[in-house]
């Protein structure tokens, strides 16, 4: 009989997650039917959506959401061999007894010395976030100045790579002197903490005096009205996240934004990665392929210990990660 160790969340959250809004449950799980299996998660994810989906996918004590890296430990399920790795959607559990739906193989061409746990960040659904967001929303050409905000992340950390490959110049913000430095290591030409800065107005129109032709948007909020401020005439911009409102309780309101994208013609466009689900399979082969070549450089900001994933993911809210925030069991 296994027993299994899980997250729940206790209370909806209010404002920033807290120590008390989480409670570690154990249950025995029951004996595999034909057709099952049984996975042990090695690697599990904590990531931004995580906050304000809770809100509308999850009721108080329910199972945190969220995806993990996991083995196969027994199977009555010929498909699904014991020893098989794959991506889970099983939320914050070390265990979990599967029909198989929803399991996700790593890609075939594993090589050998690429960590099994960035099938959660650079190959998996981060590095699609980047790849089919900026290709297909923002549709970087040559020469193009890239504006990316939360670029030490594991989003952004990546955008910033690819536009870097699809020739374009890139202007990146994060939260830390050391996150501007990692930056500079991955290529990123223009960096700045955006906490430190007096104005945003003006950092942004030192790091590109002629404005910007793409702006990947990974926060939201005043940061996103000081961008799109200084987008060029036709500029394209990705609205990948919020997380800089994601905690608000009560929702703010900002400078109305239409006129700048009236007067500059921008498009402005939302998206979620599962819209190109009929090319993930391209997505994942191209994001390994510069993996494995080193012309995609990863960092994991790994937090060790079942135990400790409310504090990674609340870490992570607090900008404690460098790249993709990972829980190790
Ligand atoms: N559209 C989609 O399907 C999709 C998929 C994945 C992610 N996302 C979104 O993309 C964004 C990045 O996600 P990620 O997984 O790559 O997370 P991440 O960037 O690895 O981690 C979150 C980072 O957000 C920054 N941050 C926190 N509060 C902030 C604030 N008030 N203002 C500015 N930055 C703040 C912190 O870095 P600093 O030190 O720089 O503050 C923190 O490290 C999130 O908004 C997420 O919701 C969207």
């Amino acid at each position: 009989m296994v027993v299994a160790k899980s997250w729940i969340m206790v209370q909806h959250f209010e404002g920033v997650p807290k120590p008390e809004d989480f409670k570690l449950i154990e249950r025995e799980l029951p004996p595999l039917k034909d057709g099952e299996v049984l996975l042990e998660s090695d690697f599990l994810s904590v990531d931004p959506y995580m906050r304000p989906y809770s809100k509308t996918l999850l009721k108080d004590g329910d199972i945190m959401i969220g995806s993990q890296v996991a083995r196969v430990i027994e199977s009555k399920n010929p498909a699904f061999p014991v020893g098989g790795d794959y991506v889970g959607y099983a939320g914050w559990t070390t265990h979990f007894i599967s029909d198989g739906k929803g399991l996700n193989a790593l890609p075939s061409n594993w090589p050998d010395h690429v960590p099994k746990s960035l099938a959660l960040g650079a190959v998996g659904m981060p590095g699609l976030t980047a790849y089919f967001g900026l290709l297909e929303i923002c549709k970087p050409k040559e020469g193009d100045i890239v504006m990316v905000n939360s670029a030490a992340g594991a989003v952004g950390s990546l955008v910033g790579q690819i536009a870097k490959i699809k020739g374009c110049k890139v202007v990146g913000s994060a939260g830390t002197d050391d996150k501007l430095t990692f930056l500079k290591e991955i290529g990123f030409d223009e960096v700045f903490n955006y906490k430190t800065v007096s104005s945003l107005a003006e950092v942004l129109k030192k790091a590109s005096p002629e404005g910007y032709d793409c702006f990947f948007d990974n926060v939201g909020g005043k940061f996103a009205d000081a961008v799109l401020q200084q987008m060029k005439d036709f500029g394209r911009v990705a609205v990948c996240g919020a997380i800089s409102i994601y905690n608000d309780s009560v929702p703010s309101t900002g400078p109305y934004i239409q006129p700048y994208i009236l007067f500059k013609q921008l498009r402005m466009e939302g998206f979620l990665p599962a819209r190109w689900d009929n090319q993930k399979a391209e997505g994942e082969k191209q994001l390994l392929e510069w993996v494995a070549e080193g012309k995609l450089k990863y960092h994991e900001h790994i937090t060790n210990g079942f135990v400790n994933m409310p504090a990674g993911f609340m870490g992570m809210l607090r900008g404690e990660n460098t790249g993709k925030a990972i829980i190790r069991i």
